[in-house]
């Protein structure tokens, strides 16, 4: 018997505990081939065990998910919670406590996925962000003084020191390095992109950009080195996506591309993340959010949950059982569901589960 895993699982709000139960079936299929065993304890947090006992995250919360090798989660985000209530106080407080210091995301089209782009397939559609998670505009420092007057005044800052943007470069190169165009087989060059704005934001994206270059050139020479502006990126996201292999990116800039990515992919039906820490405890989470008005319906798409899963088993260092779902959904996406969109697929969401796990 191979190895055991502890995985703390958050199924979270809304649909989230619909795609979480797909997800487990793919997860322990995949064990079972591989010859690896995960034991799941639940965590009932997010939005109803808040209005029932006013807690967002009992003390206990971070401490107890230290004791495990990794977190799966659903998604946080309930309509009777005022926004920022819950995805301050549990998603980006566990970011922030479990010091998840990458966000890494994906964007790939899988075969038989429409894209909005039009004439690029799933070879032109295939890059990583590598999104610094817990710094920058996050958690600058910030305040609003002189409230409810015409001089009002309200500051937050872009944040970074060496260390945080050293610890994300280094992730961002190794991870090139493993998992980039030419680690994969499909370019010749394994590439590193920094996506930055060196010519307006002088002072953060000088640090990031030297760092760069001087952790580029030392200790990851193999590895091509290009810099974008990240209103550049943009475009190039939509024109020429197949310029890019693995991207490097702040929090703030991180966020608003990687929306970008998802809908170039197919939409949040697909996309999928992981907030990792290397040397501690990472947690996976489809980025689509908890779709209320979906729940309990049975039609939601629980692909993004069940990549979410395969990134996980990755990060855990099983990546032959995270190729072999990747390589799954791909042949669900292409041979059986008609859509990604919530009660289009053909499909119900524990079907969709079923055909991919019975692919493992
Ligand atoms: C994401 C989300 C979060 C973020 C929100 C919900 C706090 O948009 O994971 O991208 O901004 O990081
Ligand atoms: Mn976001």
């Amino acid at each position: 018997m191979g190895k055991s895993y502890k995985i703390a699982v958050l199924p979270g709000d809304g649909t989230g505990p619909e795609v979480i139960a797909e997800g487990k079936k793919s997860l322990l299929a995949a064990a079972d081939t591989f010859g690896f065993s995960l034991d799941m304890t639940e965590f009932d947090f997010g939005g109803d065990r808040y209005l029932k006992t006013g807690e967002i995250l009992p003390p206990s919360a971070v401490g107890d998910l230290k004791q495990f090798d990794a977190i799966y989660l659903g998604a946080i985000g309930h309509p009777d919670v005022k926004p920022g209530i819950l995805e301050k106080g549990i998603l980006l407080a566990l970011r922030f406590a479990l010091d998840q210091y990458i966000n890494l995301r994906p964007v790939k089209l899988y075969p038989g996925v429409e894209t909005p782009l039009k004439d690029k397939g799933p070879k032109e559609i295939d890059y990583v962000v590598v999104r610094e998670n817990t710094g920058g505009i996050y958690t600058g420092t910030g305040g609003i003084s002189m409230k409810g007057t015409p001089n009002e005044t309200a500051v937050q800052s872009m944040v970074y020191n060496r260390f945080q943007v050293e610890r994300c470069l280094r992730y961002a190169f190794e991870y090139a390095k493993t998992h980039g165009k030419q680690a994969r087989g499909t370019g010749r060059d394994n590439t590193l992109g920094l996506v930055g704005k060196t010519n307006v934001l002088t002072y953060v994206f000088d640090l990031w950009e030297r760092a760069f270059h001087e952790i580029g050139e030392k200790e990851f020479p193999d590895i091509q080195r290009d810099y974008y502006h990240v209103d550049a990126t943009c475009m190039w996201m939509v024109k020429s996506p197949e310029w890019f292999d693995v991207l490097v990116t702040t929090n703030m800039f991180g966020d608003i591309i990687t929306d970008l990515g998802a809908i170039t992919q197919g939409g949040m039906g697909i996309a999928a993340g992981g907030n990792i820490n290397p040397e501690g405890v990472s947690m996976f989470e489809p980025i689509g959010g908890s779709a209320p008005k979906y729940t309990g319906q049975g039609i939601i798409n629980p692909l993004a949950s069940i990549v979410a899963g395969s990134m996980m088993l990755d990060t855990l260092g099983e990546r032959k059982a995270a190729e072999a779902i990747e390589s799954a959904v791909m042949n669900v996406t292409e041979n059986k569901i008609k859509s990604l969109a919530a009660g289009r697929m053909g499909y119900s969401t524990g079907e969709v589960g079923d055909l991919v796990a019975e692919l493992l």
